[in-house]
């Protein structure tokens, strides 16, 4: 308990310190996640879809499936010679979309976003899920808090609730590689949303830096934006920041955070790789975010 309330003093307090960090926005359902203004006329067919998840209690009324237990790598825990299983409770993710969205959640293109409570962003392309099994779950097998550390972005105590995602690595073992790229936790909100490349990709840029957009997207943009499309953890639009900082500067700020700031929760780029991959993967995104303009949205 006295754990508990410490998790949330910290979060809360966390919040207050991160003046950045926006009040949550009305859902909208379904939204097409770019500033060009992708065509809603497609999705307009859809119904409504589900935005803000319900509390675990109305959740299982509405899904009217007992909760199921999954044992996992926890990549938040693990190091690549050191992994830790832990049992989590929570449903199937590809049958919690089924009943909460309408059926054009798996069209092609489609990605799920899960808005986690302070803002982070994590999107998962609708493939994935037909893919590997995912698990929405609520709570520890064993009874212990909901809450986990996270190496990487220097947090201790992390409550995982309300939801976290969490993946089925034991039987596919190919997504150990992933780490924590698609668990995201403190999930509150769920949207269908019209995946977008061209956001990122404006004019002929796609030619020259379609690959980079892309790992900018899974890298970055979590956390930031370009040009308005990304998270809220820390919506800078890089696009505009790689046009201020120095090539050295930038380099510093992704290679090591915490070398800028002491306190910082950004996870530094490909930690486990080593340096000279890191150092090309830098400049690369650098290269491509100083070639973006930048658009206001
Ligand atoms: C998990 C969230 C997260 C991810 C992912 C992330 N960052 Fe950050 N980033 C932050 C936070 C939070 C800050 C604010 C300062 C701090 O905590 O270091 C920050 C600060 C920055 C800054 C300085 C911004 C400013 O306005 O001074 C830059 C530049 C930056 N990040 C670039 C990147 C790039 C490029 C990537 C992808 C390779 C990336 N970040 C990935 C969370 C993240």
């Amino acid at each position: 308990m006295a754990m508990a309330s410490c998790a949330t003093a910290a979060r809360t307090m966390g919040r207050w310190l991160r003046p950045w960090a926006r009040p949550r926005r009305a859902g909208i359902g379904l939204i097409a996640a770019t500033w060009l203004g992708l065509a809603a006329a497609p999705f307009a067919a859809l119904p409504a879809v589900a935005d803000v998840l319900p509390p675990v209690d109305a959740l299982k009324q509405k899904l009217a499936l007992e909760p199921q237990t999954v044992e996992v790598i926890e990549p938040h825990l693990s190091t690549p010679d050191r992994r830790t299983r832990l049992r989590y409770v929570g449903w199937p993710a590809a049958v919690v979309l089924d009943r909460l969205f309408a059926p054009g959640w798996k069209d092609a293109g489609m990605v799920i976003e899960f808005r986690a409570l302070d803002g982070y962003v994590s999107r998962v392309p609708v493939e994935r899920f037909a893919r590997y099994s995912a698990y929405l779950v609520f709570a520890r097998a064993d009874g212990a808090p909901f809450e986990v550390e996270n190496v990487a972005q220097n947090e201790k105590h992390v409550a995982l609730g309300p939801y976290y995602l969490v993946w089925d690595n034991v039987r596919d073992a190919e997504l150990v590689k992933d780490g924590a790229s698609f668990w995201p936790y403190q999930v509150n909100e769920m949207r269908a949303v019209a995946a977008s490349l061209r956001a990122l990709l404006p004019g002929d840029l796609g030619s020259r830096f379609a690959a980079e957009a892309q790992l900018t997207e899974k890298l970055c943009l979590s956390c930031h934006q370009v040009n308005g499309f990304g998270g809220e953890k820390f919506p800078t639009n890089l696009a505009q920041r790689a046009k201020d900082l120095s090539w050295a500067d930038f380099r510093k700020q992704v290679l090591t955070p915490r070398a800028v700031n002491a306190q910082s929760t950004m996870p530094p780029l490909l930690a486990n790789d080593p340096a000279a991959t890191r150092d090309a993967m830098a400049r690369r995104l650098y290269d491509y975010l100083r070639a973006v303009p930048v658009i206001q949205p």
